[in-house]
């Protein structure tokens, strides 16, 4: 049987500044999805890499008095660093600077060309540096980008363009036939907006910088950085050389990005890759932005959290937790130290740690620290917990495919809950007093059974978490490759099986935070 391929990327983080907590939020977002896919008995291959010949970072490399080169390799080193510190499971890390992504964009460029989609034409207009985009005056605040507030600067240029606005019916269409190509919805509503306010051709070769693509057969002009950055994505399977590879994984399922960039990649990049006769992706995820404290990320602000600093103080895991289960994917969301404890304390050390100590310390006592055998018969008390158990794996699967990361793990969270409350409603200890046995097993056994998915359904958010409990719960493999659906199952936990001494993963944070301090 051939496993099924599912392609994942993340936007290409541009070079010119250090990684800060709102990449690792895509980043880890789009590792969740990679590792469930995987674990599902998917082939994954997911891609991440960095956007290195913007504007800004030939300034910012220029500041440092380094060459942009030297600049980019410092820079895609602390990213892969980060990435890895953040314990994401990328599978390529793409530079733009690579001699493979330079051969497939002038490929791309040939292949509109041949297809008459490129002419030369003049361009004037007003262009901001941070964006790599052209503005109306009228968008223009006091003559400054809308979306940084840095001073557009006047641009004036012979360029080749693109001839983007013959694809605005095709690109309906493309929407129109499959709606979920583009979440969430109102990411979508406002695509098509534009699409529908009418699609100017745009520029795609520069003429103001040595950095960047040289055109084929016009090595004066430069491609654009939007039109280079792009394709990334079929650059870092191996387009165009490695037809093999290439064809395995094109086209990507999903492409996860930030909803400040959704519209570049849901009309522009269709458009370049129909124009080129290849497949269009599978999705576009938008995501929401996270703000510090109530406060846009700003490196001038000085808000900014180091993510690796932040979780060598807290946990990996932990971090990974309270970004992605805490927060709704497709909007806006803040994050602060403070609501971080809160978080963790509430779910990681209080739900599931108590759970966890309670049952392990309870089956010691009791079991001799032996997984237990449950009653054959189902007692009518336990039916509403087994129906939720047995549900579990269909609605987290069809939560995450949403991307509705804090919808899926309520759902593990409410099995957690329901355990907790078990233990009140059937005292163990008043059962074992009684010395009703058969009764005291089962019970353990089904806490047992909870733990056991819990750890399951924990692995892509928290995958160093699951060895872990696994390893608790008695299990001699904790480290093997999970295997959904069949590991969801209930009642595979082996009776008889050693439970090893409770000992918490998530201890309790017991700290007063400074008021308005973001760190
Ligand atoms: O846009 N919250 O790079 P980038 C959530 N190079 N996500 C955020 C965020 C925040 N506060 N800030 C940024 C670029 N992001 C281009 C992409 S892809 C072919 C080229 C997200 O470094 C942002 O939306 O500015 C984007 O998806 C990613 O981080 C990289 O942003
Ligand atoms: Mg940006």
């Amino acid at each position: 049987m051939t496993q099924p391929t599912f392609y994942i990327t993340t936007a290409i983080t541009y070079a010119n500044s250090r990684p800060h907590i709102g990449h690792a939020y895509e980043e880890i977002a789009t590792d969740v999805i990679a590792r469930w896919k995987r674990v599902n008995g998917y082939d994954v291959y997911f891609a991440t890499g960095s956007d290195e010949h913007s504007a800004n970072v030939e300034a910012r490399a220029k500041e440092l008095g380094k060459s942009p080169r030297e600049f980019c390799d410092e820079m895609a080193a602390i990213f892969q660093a980060t990435w890895a510190a953040l314990n994401i499971s990328f599978d390529r890390f793409i530079r733009t600077s690579e001699e493979v992504h330079h051969h497939a964009s002038q490929e791309m460029i040939r292949r509109a060309f041949a297809a008459g989609d490129i002419y030369k034409g003049h361009y004037e207009g007003w262009y901001c540096n941070s964006c790599n985009n052209y503005y109306q005056e009228s968008d223009l605040k006091d003559g400054n980008c809308p979306q940084h507030g840095t001073k557009a600067v006047r641009l004036s240029e012979e360029n080749y363009f693109f001839k983007l606005s013959r694809f605005a019916q095709p690109l309906l269409e493309w929407i129109g036939k499959r709606p979920e190509v583009i979440l969430p919805e109102t990411r979508r509503n406002e695509v098509v907006n534009v699409i529908k306010g009418g699609l100017k051709d745009i520029s795609v070769s520069r003429t103001t910088s040595t950095w960047g693509i040289p055109f084929p057969d016009d090595p004066k002009h430069l491609i654009y950085v939007w039109f280079d950055a792009l394709i990334n994505y079929i650059s870092a399977i191996g387009f165009p050389d490695d037809k093999a590879h290439f064809m395995k994984y094109w086209p990507a399922q999903v492409h996860v990005v930030g909803k400040d960039i959704t519209r570049f990649h849901c009309i522009i990049w269709p458009a370049m890759l129909m124009s080129a006769g290849l497949p269009l992706p599978e999705r576009v995820y938008g995501h929401g932005f996270l703000s510090l404290k109530g406060e846009k990320i700003s490196k001038t602000r000085g808000n900014v959290l180091d993510p690796v600093e932040f979780s060598k103080q807290y946990g990996v895991d932990a971090f990974r937790y309270v970004l992605l289960a805490g927060n709704n994917f497709a909007a806006d969301s803040d994050f602060s130290e403070e609501g971080f404890v809160e978080l963790y304390n509430s779910d990681l050390a209080n739900d599931m740690g108590n759970l966890l100590n309670r049952t392990l310390t309870m089956v010691e006592k009791y079991c001799q620290g032996k997984v237990p055998p449950p009653a054959a018969e189902t007692s009518a008390d336990d039916v509403p917990m087994l129906e939720e158990a047995r549900a579990l794996f269909d609605k987290f699967n069809a939560a995450l495919e949403l991307f509705d990361f804090s919808g899926a793990y309520a759902a593990v969270w409410s099995l957690i809950d329901r355990g907790n409350k078990y233990i009140e409603s059937t005292a163990p200890w008043t059962l074992f007093k009684q010395g009703q046995t058969e009764r005291l097993n089962t019970v353990l056994y089904n806490l047992l059974e909870i733990l056991r998915l819990a750890a399951m359904f924990v692995y892509p958010i928290m995958p160093a978490t699951t060895p872990r409990m696994l390893a608790q719960l008695g299990d001699s493999a904790p480290d093997r490759v999970l295997q959904f659906p069949m590991e969801a199952r209930w009642g595979l936990l082996p009776v008889g099986q050693t439970t090893a001494k409770a000992a918490p993963l998530f201890p309790r944070i017991e700290k007063e935070l400074a008021p308005g301090k973001v760190k």
